[in-house]
């Protein structure tokens, strides 16, 4: 069985991640921290892009003092575990926020053709997990099965926009949890919450509205399920 896997993105009302400068304007209130925190306190492992590592660095942990003593409660480690997907292997490890967080297993997959000096570069920052790159892609089943392996349940997918339509295009997303932000940021270059190539009409991906909440602030708190045909 692989982990039951979340999605969590907050977009503007035209569905954009940032705006077409890459800047996170207006997002991240404390409605919008709040449900972040609660979606990492349930989750063994939340799961980013190389993209949004490279923008963004975040050390994807838990500030919430309640939220980690519950987890500690529960038999669980303060943190959830931090996994970044990259081809490449093409970014910073000394110096990061996320390589270098105490007290979080980490977890970077790759490609079995991955350059071997960037590698041999994570020693000691984080396990490196190969996966076959015989599709042309990397394979995301394997790379789930693989954290499954590992003990993770429940995984907690935080983007970007490329790493989340790869994962909903290879069946590997099971709820998706939507902000959607009072805020217009418009621009054809600005990254929207489901990148990559898109879905031909025949296939888009059919969700199931499971709740709607109106915030303080403006913004709306969506919970969507994946349709059973559409998860591997
Ligand atoms: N508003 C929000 O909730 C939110 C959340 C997250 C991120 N963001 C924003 O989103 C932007 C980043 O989005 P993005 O789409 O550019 O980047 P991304 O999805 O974070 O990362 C893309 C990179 O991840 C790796 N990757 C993704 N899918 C892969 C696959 N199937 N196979 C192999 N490698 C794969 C590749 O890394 P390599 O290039 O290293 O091979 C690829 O270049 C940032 O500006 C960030 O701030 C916003």
């Amino acid at each position: 069985m692989r982990p039951f896997i979340a999605m969590n993105a907050a977009i503007s009302i035209d569905g954009k991640l940032t705006t077409a400068d890459r800047d996170l304007h207006g997002f991240g209130g404390p409605e919008d921290r709040a449900l972040m925190e609660d979606l990492r306190a349930e989750a063994d492992a939340v799961m980013i892009g190389a993209g949004t590592l490279r923008e963004e660095d975040p050390p994807l942990t838990i500030k919430a003092v309640e939220k980690v003593a519950h987890r500690r409660d529960a038999g669980k480690p303060d943190q959830p575990d931090g996994v970044i997907v990259s081809r490449s292997l093409d970014f910073p490890v000394k110096g990061s926020r996320f390589f270098e967080t105490p007290g979080v297993r980490r977890f970077v997959v790759c490609g079995d053709d991955a350059p071997k000096d960037r590698v041999e570069g994570l020693k000691g920052a984080a396990e490196v997990i190969a996966v076959s790159t015989a599709s042309g892609d990397l394979d995301l089943e394997q790379a789930v099965a693989e954290l499954g392996e590992r003990g993770m349940r429940h995984l907690l997918l935080e983007g970007g926009g490329s790493l989340n339509f790869a994962m909903i295009a290879a069946g590997l997303v099971d709820r998706i949890h939507l902000t959607i932000c009072p805020l217009v940021f418009g621009g054809d270059k600005a990254p929207t919450a489901f990148g990559g190539a898109g879905f031909p009409g025949a296939s888009v991906r059919p969700l199931v509205l499971e709740s709607v909440r109106q915030g303080a602030s403006g913004r709306l708190f969506l919970s969507y399920r994946a349709k059973a045909s559409a998860r591997r």
